[in-house]
């Protein structure tokens, strides 16, 4: 049974044909990456309209490379939320019409959703399949949240951050310095290169729910941290970087950067590495879960990785390849298989919703 996934709720337009739930049979995804960046993020008005350019020729690569005709479906799935209303609206509009011009069945997707099955599909094809009751550690530009995931994909909500998410602290750090965006593959690449006990950030203390997340407070000991020192020669030499070469290398960066911004950026990455992990840990254990999930943007965080690994924990610990991690229409199409099994099926009254609940 063949699925064709259908993604925009931020500023990637992706789509894939996944058959059984299992095997990836295209995946294709254009990235706004390059409109966006000189903003210093993504600006929503910019994001709907890349959409509807990419959407038509992304739908029809991805039929093309599955060597799939519309007669070959089973269903469209499609990103429902949370995310950029005007974004997911042209994916939205797009498989509503394609559902109802071809008499092929829809099927609504939470996008957190989508990044919880990005793993349990790549655990399948692996022939290692996730346990459950599973904790999934959801991490990006726009979501970190904790939640219990079952084995029939029934979710509870444990955690969620109150104010940024970690890739958005990635982001405003990463801009604050003058490294571009986005901020978390720069910050990642460097952090190898500093001390992650230089400075001593204090770990976030939550009143109420304790598997809740912060990281404002973090961000504002960088900016602290920023105004007590002149750094406006470095970010001016970093931004002219930027300018000529869109992606600089280590060594590039390295030779404009001095020792103790190096600092600065391996201890944030390290206390945001240490919030996640130790809130994953405790949630985890209060649930009781056989295997832990890690994905979104911030999984490909190579620090990140190694600290879950280092930890030793006592069930085992799954992040998606990077292709997986980030935005992905593949994730899309695995998520509704289950729900295709189930008929769970969307009529055309489905809306965009900025902030759909998962659990
Ligand atoms: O999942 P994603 O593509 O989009 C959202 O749903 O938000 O995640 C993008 C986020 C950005 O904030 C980006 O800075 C972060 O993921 N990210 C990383 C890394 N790669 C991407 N954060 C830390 N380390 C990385 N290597
Ligand atoms: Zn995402």
């Amino acid at each position: 049974m063949r699925i064709l996934g259908i993604e925009s709720s931020c500023d990637e337009t992706a789509a894939a044909v996944v058959e059984d739930g299992v095997s990836i049979l295209s995946s294709v995804v254009a990235s706004q990456l390059a409109t966006h960046a000189r903003y210093g993020g993504v600006v929503p008005e910019l994001a709907s309209r890349e959409h509807l350019r990419a959407i038509v020729p992304v739908v029809r690569l991805a039929l093309d490379e599955s060597k799939s005709t519309y007669a070959d479906l089973s269903a469209i799935a499609v990103t429902a939320g949370p995310g950029l209303v005007g974004s997911l609206l042209v994916g939205l509009t797009f498989a509503k019409s394609l559902s109802f011009a071809r008499g092929i069945p829809l099927i609504g997707v939470n996008h957190i959703e989508g990044h919880v099955h990005a793993v349990v599909l790549e655990a399948k094809q692996r022939g290692t399949p996730v346990e459950f009751p599973a904790l999934a550690l959801i991490v990006s530009g726009g979501h970190t949240h904790l939640f219990e995931t079952r084995a029939d994909f029934t979710y509870r909500l444990l955690g969620k951050t109150r104010d940024d998410a970690a890739g958005e602290a990635f982001d405003k750090v990463a801009k604050l310095l003058g490294f571009g965006y986005p901020g978390g593959p720069v910050i990642d690449l460097l952090a190898p290169y500093g001390n992650s006990r230089a400075v001593p950030f204090t770990l976030a203390k939550m009143k109420g729910n304790a598997l809740d997340f912060s990281f404002s407070g973090l961000k504002t000991a960088v900016l602290r941290w920023t105004q007590a020192r002149d750094l406006a020669g470095e970010i001016q030499k970093r931004k002219k970087l930027l300018a000529d070469h869109p992606r600089p290398t280590a060594e590039q960066w390295l030779a404009i950067t001095p020792q103790e911004t190096l600092d600065l950026l391996a201890s944030f990455q390290g206390t945001v590495i240490q919030e996640l992990l130790r809130r994953a840990a405790a949630a985890a254990e209060c649930m009781g879960a056989r295997s832990l999930i890690i994905s979104g943007g911030v999984a490909c965080n190579s620090g990140l990785r190694a600290a879950a690994i280092a930890r030793h924990l006592p069930y085992p610990v799954h992040f998606p390849s990077p292709a997986l991690s980030t935005d992905n229409a593949a994730m899309i199409a695995a998520a509704a298989f289950p729900k295709l099994a189930r008929g769970e099926f969307a009529d055309l009254s489905l809306a965009a919703s900025a902030s759909l609940p998962l659990a």
